[in-house]
């Protein structure tokens, strides 16, 4: 089945209310792992593309700036829900991880955990994810 933005909203519209007692919990050695990589240090800002529900957050090292963007107005308001978090700073915003609406290299990292097999084009999304996070001309 082809993914649209809008099969997804209806998608996740219907997953947001038991996506942390299901989806979300079954992840986190993964999550674990992927925010260790990443070694982030006390002022850096990291972009979580398709942020869901916020299952990231607790393992978010203190001091970060986090921006989580998603398409579903369901998942974000569940990700709303679990802030603010002591010692992060965390905006959320409404978009398409397609075309973020971001500027270049504005973050030090980027997050993606599980939405490049449910995106249209995730391609795109990769595409993005290295203008939001690296200098590069041509984008
Ligand atoms: C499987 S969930 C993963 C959520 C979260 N990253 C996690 O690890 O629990 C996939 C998420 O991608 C989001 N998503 C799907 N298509 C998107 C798009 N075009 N732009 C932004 N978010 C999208 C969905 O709304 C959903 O919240």
């Amino acid at each position: 089945m082809k993914m649209t933005n809008r099969w997804n909203q209806f998608i996740y519209r219907l997953w947001a209310p038991v996506y942390d007692m299901t989806v979300g919990h079954f992840f986190l050695p993964g999550r674990v792992r992927a925010i260790e990589v990443l070694n982030l240090q006390p002022g850096e800002r990291v972009l979580l593309v398709g942020v869901g529900t916020g299952a990231d957050f607790p393992l978010l090292p203190q001091g970060i700036q986090a921006v989580g963007v998603d398409i579903s107005a369901d998942m974000l308001a569940k990700a709303r829900q679990k802030l603010p978090l002591p010692g992060r700073e965390v905006t959320l915003l409404q978009g398409d991880a397609q075309q973020l609406l971001v500027e270049e290299a504005a973050f030090d990292a980027v997050i993606f955990n599980l939405i490049l097999s449910v995106i249209p084009d995730g391609a795109a999304c990769l595409r993005e994810n290295l203008r939001a996070s690296s200098p590069a001309a041509g984008w």
